[in-house]
């Protein structure tokens, strides 16, 4: 009888991390789903929620941003504001992928595919003050919801009642209140009455 040395076991657990693939699916696609909508509609709104998808991440680090570099009088309570904000802009840009997801599309997802569709002008990497901080997110805002509004409608006249809900009652929503409580900051304020003013203005 003859012994053997086979030390094999019976499954071998080394990782099998040089593993490479294809794409499953290319971006700009829709796989048909049972969901009562015609390919063309779920192909709009993919194309749609998509731009609305790079330019909401796009806002989202900008919040991020300002939310580290701000400076001034009101350092604090931006600073928190903007964490706010950039926290409910998460929550969209997870909403929306999702929505693209379940049309049967591709949801637009790294950096670099972002920095190539947003709409929304690159801030300098360098530090802003805050009144140009707020300015930009105010713009920002302004770009998103001009976007959001048009392709509410057109969702609703194809008959994708799903996307035009997520838009006016998440997306435009959740925006709108953003857009009121940056914009009060940048609303001129008069801490001493008109007449004190021009006395000190004056002196
Ligand atoms: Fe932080």
């Amino acid at each position: 009888m003859t012994k053997t040395n086979d030390t094999r076991l019976p499954y071998d657990p080394r990782p099998l991390k040089d593993l490479k693939g294809g794409e499953l699916q290319q971006y700009g696609t829709v796989v048909p789903l049972p969901l009562a909508l015609e390919t063309a509609a779920c192909l709009a709104s993919v194309g749609h929620l998509n731009q609305l998808q790079a330019d909401t991440m796009t806002l989202r680090e900008l919040y991020k941003k300002h939310h580290w570099q701000v400076s001034g009088p009101s350092f604090y309570q931006l600073h928190l504001l903007f964490d706010k904000h950039f926290a409910e802009q998460s929550d969209l840009v997870d909403t929306i992928a999702e929505r693209i997801q379940s049309l049967g599309g591709v949801a637009v997802a790294m950096a670099h595919d972002v920095a190539e569709r947003t709409l929304i002008p690159r801030p300098p990497i360098g530090r802003e003050g805050a009144p140009a901080q707020l300015a930009r997110l105010l713009h920002a805002h302004e770009v998103v919801l001009k976007e959001a509004r048009t392709m509410a409608s057109l969702a609703a006249e194809a008959g994708d009642d799903g996307t035009n809900d997520l838009l006016v009652g998440h997306v435009i929503r959740t925006n709108e209140l953003q857009v009121w409580f940056i914009g009060a900051h940048l609303a001129e304020t008069h801490l001493l009455g008109d007449e004190l003013k021009i006395q000190y203005t004056t002196r």
